[in-house]
């Protein structure tokens, strides 16, 4: 059986480049065999956090929240392509992924980073790779990171140039890792109920 993997993507801008990492990654999941969904969180427009998820009574909550959360409980694992604004993350997604916190547990994540410049976003990816794991996801150890996004990929996320190149030399053991932990979380879910 395949498995379904939301891919989040969180900038707002209207000149925003990430999403062709974004639409990179859906498309190659799917070649893989995987059911690949972009998760846009611009597209989703959840105003600034007030009520999470789980404090609205039952069948109370708006329905952009329900429909996501039954997506995220569906899921086998989760890919979170983020830009770095400054230092940080991008508020967007993390606006977003505040919403829920039991519906995303026991499923393991994986990060991709970009930037426009050389550092890829990596300082991102590490402020992610913490904030995933308190709402309990196990992070896989595989990362994309791409540097000068708009020269990797063009428009339509294809890879392009030498960036282009390295993001899909590393995509296939990046994808592999996180078929592996999908697989070992979707058994051990069937045989052994998550403790809480
Ligand atoms: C508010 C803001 C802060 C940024 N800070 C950083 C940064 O700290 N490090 C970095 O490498 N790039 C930084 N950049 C450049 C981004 O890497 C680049 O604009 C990228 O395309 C942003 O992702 P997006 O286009 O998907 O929104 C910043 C861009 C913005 C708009």
């Amino acid at each position: 059986m395949s498995h379904q993997v939301l891919v989040f993507y969180g900038s707002y801008r209207s000149d925003r480049q990430g999403v062709r990492l974004a639409d990179y990654i859906v498309r190659s999941l799917r070649e893989g065999g995987a059911e690949a969904e972009l998760i846009d969180a611009r597209e989703i427009g959840l105003p600034m956090l007030d009520r999470m998820y789980k404090e609205y009574p039952a069948g109370e909550a708006p329905a952009a929240l329900e429909t996501l959360a039954g997506k995220i409980r569906s899921a086998d694992g989760f890919v979170f392509v983020t830009g770095e604004y400054n230092w940080g993350v991008q508020p967007g997604l993390k606006n977003l992924t505040d919403h829920f916190l039991e519906e995303w547990f026991w499923r393991p994540a994986a990060i991709a980073s970009y930037s426009a410049g050389r550092a890829a976003g990596v300082r991102s990816a590490v402020a992610w790779h913490s904030i995933l794991s308190e709402m309990g996801m196990v992070v896989i150890s595989s990362a994309l990171s791409v540097g000068s996004i708009s020269k990797a990929l063009d428009a339509e996320g294809r890879p392009v140039g030498e960036g282009g190149a390295a993001l899909a030399r590393a995509f296939p053991r990046f994808s592999a890792d996180l078929a592996w932990w999908m697989e070992a979380a979707r058994t051990q879910r069937r045989t052994t109920p998550p403790p809480y």
